[in-house]
C-alpha cells in the first residue's frame, strides 16, 4: 500500500484491506500517535461533507499531522477558471498526501494521474467512496464477528449510491449474499450486477423492503440523493420510497444491525436511532480509526 493511491476500492487487494481493519483495531486501542510528527496533509473538498472531511481532519490531528486544504472550491481559485490540474499540481508542493472530493465521476483518478503524491478519494460523483467502504467493513466486521456469508440488504438509491457501489466491490471478496432493495428508477447499475454474476455470487432485487429484512444481517439504509438528479420531478417520485421504523425491525436477526452512511433526510425514522440494532452513530467514529489506518500505511508510517 505504500504510496499507493486510494482512488478505487479494487485498487487495493483484499490483504490490504484486512491489513487496513486490523491497523484501525491498534488506532481504536490507542487513537493518539505522533505518527505523522508535523507533516501537512492537504483536504480539498470540492463537494459539502462532513463526517468524511471531519474526520480525515480528527486523524491527520491525532495522528501529530498539519490540515492544509479547502471546504469549498468557492473561496480557491477555481472560482477565477483554475483547472483541476493546475490545483492538484500546485498543491503538491505544499502537502504529503491529497484527500480530494470532487462531484466529477474520475476526478480523482485524473488527479492521481498528475502528481506524485499519493491520492486518496473521499467520493468522486456516484462512483466511488473507497474510505467509506473500509470503515463499513470495519463496522461489519466488529458488529458480526466475521465478513465472511453475510446478508448484506442495500435499501435506497443504488444507483447513484457510491458508497454502496464501493461496498459491494469489496464485499464480493467475502462471498456476501446481497439484496437490493430500490424503487425502478434507482436500481443498482448493471455493470455491479454483472460482476456478481460473474464472481458466482446471488443477488435478489426488489421493491419491498418487508421481503427480506427478516433476513438481514446488514441492513445498509441510504439516502435519495437530491444533488444527483437532473430532474427534480424524478427526484420528489422516489425521495419517500423508504422509511425504516422500529416496528419493522421486531422480526429481524438478533445480530441484526442497521448501518447507514450518513447523512440521512428521513429514510431512518428518528425512533431507530435508540434501538440496539442502530449502529450508524458507532460507524461514523470507527471512521476516524480507519482513516488513521489508510494515512498511516499509505505514508509508510506503520507496516
Ligand atoms: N458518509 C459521508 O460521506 O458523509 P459526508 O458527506 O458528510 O462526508
Amino acid at each position: 500500500m505504500k504510496n499507493k493511491s486510494l482512488v478505487s476500492i479494487v485498487d487495493f487487494s483484499k490483504t490490504d484491506y484486512l491489513k487496513i481493519l486490523s491497523t484501525a483495531a491498534e488506532f481504536e486501542k490507542n487513537s493518539y500517535q505522533n505518527l505523522l510528527n508535523g507533516k501537512v496533509i492537504a483536504t480539498l473538498f470540492f463537494e459539502p461533507s462532513t463526517r468524511t472531511r471531519l474526520s480525515f481532519e480528527s486523524a491527520i490531528n491525532r495522528l501529530g499531522g498539519r490540515v492544509i486544504g479547502f471546504t469549498d472550491s468557492s473561496s480557491s481559485s477555481v472560482t477565477k477558471g483554475e483547472t483541476l490540474y493546475d490545483t492538484i499540481r500546485v498543491i503538491s508542493n505544499y502537502s504529503e498526501l491529497i484527500v480530494m472530493r470532487h462531484p466529477l465521476e474520475g476526478s480523482a483518478r485524473y488527479a492521481s494521474e498528475i502528481t506524485q503524491l499519493p491520492v486518496i478519494n473521499a467520493g468522486d460523483g456516484a462512483n466511488q467512496h473507497p474510505t467509506q467502504t473500509l470503515l463499513d467493513l470495519y463496522s461489519i466486521q466488529k458488529t458480526q464477528g466475521k465478513l465472511n456469508n453475510l446478508n448484506i440488504v442495500m435499501v435506497g438509491d443504488l444507483k447513484y449510491g457510491r458508497t454502496v457501489h464501493s461496498l459491494l466491490m469489496a464485499l464480493s471478496e467475502f462471498d456476501a449474499n446481497f439484496y437490493f432493495i430500490s424503487p425502478d428508477e434507482l436500481k443498482m447499475p448493471d455493470e455491479y450486477k454483472l460482476h456478481l454474476e460473474k464472481t458466482g455470487l446471488s443477488y435478489h432485487e426488489s421493491r419491498d423492503l418487508d421481503d427480506t429484512i427478516n433476513e438481514a444481517d446488514i441492513i445498509y439504509m441510504t439516502r435519495v440523493q437530491k444533488e444527483r438528479f437532473s430532474d427534480p420531478i424524478e427526484y420528489e417520485k422516489t425521495r419517500n420510497a423508504y422509511v425504516l421504523k422500529n416496528d419493522m425491525l421486531k422480526g429481524t436477526r438478533n445480530n441484526t444491525k442497521v448501518l447507514h452512511p450518513l447523512p440521512r433526510v428521513n429514510e431512518i425514522d428518528i425512533g431507530v436511532d435508540m434501538n440496539p440494532k442502530a449502529y450508524y452513530f458507532e460507524q461514523t467514529e470507527n471512521g476516524v480509526y480507519v482513516r488513521q489506518a489508510i494515512i498511516s500505511l499509505i505514508l509508510g508510517l506503520k507496516s
